[in-house]
């Protein structure tokens, strides 16, 4: 038995966040034809999602990373985020994707979407793994969205509890919660 079966049910296989990936980057290869595209891997969460993504887009395309550290308030973000690493180009004129793991309540990404946009890039859009709607406490525009949840919280491919559970291939669900 592995080592997480007691703890986490599957929610998403891997073979269908596989599959999706895929068509995520069938759609961004196409959208972002002929121009200079530029992802950027929202750390830790989306460190398995940009990479797969990346591999099986079909451009040339350049690799950015960011951290960010929300203060949580209980087990919901403040919305008081901060930038922990910073990307180490400007993004002037660039187009830029930010990938992200997950929409939860929107208050991280509102402020990295404002603060990156000030940058002036020549596009700023945004590619979420997941989304968790019952949560959203702002409107954000998810251009390429893999899966819509319902308020599970949800670990694996890349997301986690207390930092571990990241490297599940699959998406799961914390048993009891
Ligand atoms: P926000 O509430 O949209 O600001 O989400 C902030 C961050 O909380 C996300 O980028 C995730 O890293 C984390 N998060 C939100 N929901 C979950 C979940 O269900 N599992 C693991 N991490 C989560
Ligand atoms: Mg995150």
């Amino acid at each position: 038995m592995a080592f997480y079966e007691q703890e986490v049910d599957v929610l998403i296989t891997e073979d269908k966040v596989q599959a999706r990936v895929r068509q995520l980057a069938a759609e961004i290869t196409r959208d972002y034809a002929g121009k200079d595209l530029t992802l950027i891997c929202v750390l830790k969460g989306s460190a398995f999602f940009a990479m797969d993504l990346a591999k099986h887009i079909d451009l040339p395309l350049k690799l950015e990373f960011l951290g960010v550290s929300s203060y949580q308030g209980g087990t919901e973000t403040t919305g008081e985020v901060r930038i922990t690493t910073d990307v180490s180009k400007p993004l002037a004129g660039k187009h830029v994707l930010i990938i992200e793991d997950i929409i939860d309540t929107g208050l991280t990404m509102s402020f990295l979407l404002e603060n990156l946009s000030a940058r002036h890039p020549a596009s700023l859009k945004l590619c979420s793994l997941l989304e968790k709607p019952a949560r959203a406490r702002t409107k954000v525009t998810i251009d390429y969205k893999g899966f819509v949840i319902e308020d599970h919280f949800v670990v694996g491919y890349g997301l986690d509890y207390a930092e571990l559970y990241r490297n599940l291939p699959f998406i799961g669900v914390m048993k009891g919660r």
